[in-house]
């Protein structure tokens, strides 16, 4: 479906816990409050509304979190969602800690690629920003994932004084594996606003400038709107997601969905659709009925997507939850 720009609205990404196994300090910093586990969309409910979403248009599903892979079963939702008549890619956000153990299973049920967070390869900083020694679980779900054919990216956040140096040992993981690294600008939501991120094109001129051979890469690697580049003799991509320094608004194809079954238009603003109150308003009516509630409220979201967001006047910006409680 189109949104009031233009748009063509065929993503979806789906928060399916605000829970989390790591503490990183801009997504989800210590003593925030949680979600009561009754609020929080059942696999039937969030199922209802890919439903409904697949009748509108969207195709593409990404399980976020919090950390998607701590909720129990998480890899029979990806079945789920992937035998929705319409649905062409059922894809997940995960730090990676659980991803060894979980592999074989997800890729039973159809998952389409993994997206593994992923800000430093030295355990010293990895443990100063998530607050958990947990690295080499990482290191082995990424591994593993490869080698088992799945279609895998790292996303890294780079701030200032912090890991700002990492960049060049994240994208040593592309050198012999097909893998994209991307490097995603820190935007100013929850705790992003008080840290320090890196504009993407410093990256990657100082890329440019140790690879003098790096060169764009054209061709389509996902849904969103990352721009790759080719280092000579690497099997993967480096990618840049410059939400801040370069807007890509204007090829906005998404909507978010909370954990709580909000529906959020933008980012960066408070807006939202109330797809519980949709849900369980209509629990005891005809599924068609219900149905059609969930394609009005999804209409209604798509058709609120403003034209762009404010990340560089904060004042203008109204969403005030973190990371976590959104859906990174
Ligand atoms: N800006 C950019 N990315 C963020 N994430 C969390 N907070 C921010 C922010 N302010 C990312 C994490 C992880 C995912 C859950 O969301 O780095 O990749
Ligand atoms: Fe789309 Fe909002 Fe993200 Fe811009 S910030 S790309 S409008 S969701």
């Amino acid at each position: 479906m189109k949104d009031s720009f233009g748009r063509e609205i065929d993503y979806m990404r789906i928060s399916i816990t605000d829970r989390c196994n790591l503490r990183c300090r801009y997504c989800m910093p210590e003593g925030i409050s949680l979600v009561p586990s009754e609020e929080i969309l059942s696999f039937e409910e969030i199922v209802q509304i890919c439903q409904a979403a697949a009748e509108l248009g969207i195709c593409r599903f990404k399980l976020t979190g919090g950390e998607p892979l701590i909720r129990p079963d998480c890899s029979k939702l990806v079945g789920m969602i992937k035998k929705i008549p319409g649905t062409k890619q059922v894809t997940l956000t995960t730090n990676g800690i659980l991803l060894d153990d979980l592999l074989d299973d997800l890729m039973e049920n159809g998952l389409d690629g993994v997206n593994i967070s992923l800000d430093s390869l030295d355990n010293v900083v990895y443990e100063q920003i998530t607050g958990f020694d947990e690295l080499l679980k990482v290191k082995k779900g990424i591994d593993r994932a490869v080698k088992k054919g799945m279609r895998v990216k790292v996303n890294s956040v780079l701030q200032k004084g912090i890991n700002d140096k990492e960049w060049l040992h994240l994208i040593e993981l592309a050198r012999e594996r097909q893998i994209d690294v991307r490097f995603i600008e820190m935007m100013p939501i929850g705790f992003g606003k008080k840290s320090k991120g890196i504009d993407g094109n410093e990256v990657l001129l100082k890329l440019k400038d140790k690879y003098p051979g790096v060169k764009p890469d054209s061709s389509v690697h996902g849904n969103g709107p990352a721009v790759y580049y080719q280092i000579p003799g690497f099997k993967g991509s480096i990618g840049f997601i410059s939400a801040v320094h370069r807007r890509f608004c204007g090829e906005c194809n998404r909507v978010r969905l909370t954990a709580k079954g909000e529906l959020k238009p933008c980012l960066c603003y408070e807006a939202y659709i109330d797809t519980k109150k949709v849900l369980r308003g209509l629990a005891y009516t005809d599924p068609r009925e219900r149905k059609e509630g969930l394609k009005q409220a999804l209409s209604k979201a798509i058709a609120l997507k403003p034209e762009m967001h404010c990340f560089e006047a904060e004042d203008r910006i109204t969403e005030m939850r973190q990371m976590v409680q959104i859906g990174g």
